[in-house]
């Protein structure tokens, strides 16, 4: 027997079941405890937040056959109640705007607005989707939204109200639905959780409600798809199954971040970009979780208003690697960086960029300077000084002229960006750098030998000029090419 869908099973059959919309509950409770049935009703508001629900329970409120007049508890059993929840009611009409849009539809509807009710005390039609309804048949309707005949009401469902003619939205009560807290969502929720005998952690709840961005269709159909893991549910499976960042996945990259860990970084980087997620979607939970250690870092207390998948417990643990000012100086970065991706023919490398640019040693100590060496002095992760004085013979590390390499690539314009991505920085020392290029590409970077000596000045600060060798770059026994792989 196919099982019911959740947000099928718990669609709210009386106005006090519905969640979230105390204004809309309690003004339509009044308006049928006191006969003020309006000719017209616009429900406006975002996706599954209870507008086509609401449509039925007043529909059904105002036909229920089990008592005189119109009530604000349907019974939900009588002949009326029942064909208004199989759509087969003669006095209801369901109307999907998005199919009968025209205006022969307009007119055929206008038609049978005349006629009394066979059955309920009202003749109701619901248009759904009322935004899809074409110009000319919202025009063909106006009159008779304004004065239909006493027994007629139309309730309009849409999510887009500035499609529909303010001239119709004029002549309706128009009651907005609001999107749902998260705290709402969540708790509506553990209540279905409970009464399904789903085990599903806190955490995981708050992370489908973030998900819902405000709906309850989509917190309820991913409360159902996570539940048939068949264990108890958690916040990282909700993430896996949305194919989001996991808060592990974060804490690796935030972890690498804060210890210098270049190689780390790009790796876990790269992983992520492997198992398929976005670098716009990685570069945005980051930033997710940048805003809440902000947010930690400001006000403490105000646990309510993170949103990251990394919890508050995790949140705190790392906090000490930052001070306020590097977490507002990365949090601008990363918004910085969201923009130019949209931009970029490659992603992954400005990602990589990005992220590098994170990092402490990159992001506000010069790569020449002495404290930069000493933070990158023993395999990025020990801040100890090393005894070797800078001098012209120190040689930097494959990883470091990958991380200065990408500075270099981030401080370029972005028509320039592209070449510069197929380069491989693979020696420098003192004032002298060697660059491994793509055979094909060996005469523009020759051409441009010495713009990219300044720029390379520039992005070490060197108080003296550089020179940059170009070399072409022969594939290596593990078959590496530059530019497939170019860092
Ligand atoms: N306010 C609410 N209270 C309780 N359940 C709700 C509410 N809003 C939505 N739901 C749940 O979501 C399902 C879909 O709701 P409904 O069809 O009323 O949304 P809608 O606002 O019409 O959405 P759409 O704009 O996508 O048509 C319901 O069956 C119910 O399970
Ligand atoms: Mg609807
Ligand atoms: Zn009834």
């Amino acid at each position: 027997m196919p099982t019911i869908a959740l947000h099928q099973k718990y669609r709210p059959k009386t106005l006090a079941e519905l969640v979230g919309q105390p204004y809309v509950q309690t003004a339509l409770t009044n308006a049928i405890n006191r006969l003020h049935i309006a000719p017209a009703y616009l429900f406006t508001g975002s996706r599954g937040t209870g507008k086509t629900s609401t449509a039925r329970i007043f529909a059904k409120s105002l036909n229920c056959l089990s008592f005189d007049g119109p009530t604000d508890e349907p019974c939900g059993t009588c002949q009326s109640c029942r064909s208004i929840e199989t759509s087969n009611s003669l006095d209801v009409s369901e109307i999907d705007a998005a199919s009968n849009n025209g205006v022969d539809d307009a007119r055929a509807l206008i038609e049978r607005s005349s006629l009394a009710p066979v059955q309920g005390r009202y003749r109701i039609f619901i248009l759904d989707e009322a935004h899809q309804l074409t110009t000319q048949s919202q025009n063909a309707l106006l009159k008779c939204i304004e004065e239909p005949p006493p027994h007629v009401v139309f309730i309009l469902c849409t999510t887009e109200v500035h499609k529909v003619l303010p001239t119709i939205v004029s002549r309706c009560q128009v009651f907005h639905f609001r999107a749902l807290s998260l705290q709402t969502i969540a708790q509506h929720l553990q209540e279905i959780a409970d009464a399904e005998a789903i085990a599903v952690s806190a955490d995981a709840l708050m992370v489908i409600a973030r998900f819902a961005e405000g709906g309850l269709r989509d917190a309820l159909q991913l409360l159902g798809q996570v539940s048939l893991l068949g264990e108890t549910v958690t916040a990282n499976h909700v993430i896996e199954m949305t194919g989001g960042v996991t808060a592990t996945d974060l804490l690796i990259v935030l972890e690498a971040i804060a210890t210098n860990d270049t190689f780390q970084l790009l790796q876990s980087a790269r992983t992520l970009v492997d198992s398929g997620k976005t670098p716009k979607l990685i570069l945005s939970s980051l930033l997710q979780t940048y805003r809440d250690l902000l947010i930690l870092k400001a006000a403490p207390q105000a646990t309510e208003l993170l949103t990251s998948p990394v919890n508050y417990s995790q949140l705190k643990a790392i906090l000490t690697h930052w001070d306020f000012d590097a977490l507002n100086q990365s949090l601008a970065h990363l918004q910085k960086a969201e923009s130019y991706l949209r931009n970029t023919t490659n992603a992954a490398v400005w990602l990589e960029t990005c992220l590098l640019n994170l990092m402490p040693m990159l992001r506000s100590i010069p790569f020449n300077s002495p404290e930069a060496k000493q933070a990158v002095g023993k395999n990025g992760h020990s801040r100890k000084a090393i005894s070797e004085p800078a001098s012209a013979t120190t040689v930097h590390k494959p990883t470091d002229l990958a991380a200065l390499w990408q500075k270099v690539v981030a401080s370029a314009k972005p028509g320039t960006q592209k070449l510069l991505t197929q380069a491989r920085l693979t020696k420098l020392q003192g004032t002298k750098a060697i660059l491994e290029v793509a055979p094909a590409s060996f005469a523009k970077f020759e051409a441009n030998q010495q713009a990219i000596a300044r720029m390379l000045q520039r992005v070490t600060h060197s108080p003296k000029p550089m020179t940059v060798l170009i070399r072409t770059l022969t594939a290596t026994k593990n078959g590496r090419s530059v530019s497939a792989t170019p860092l």
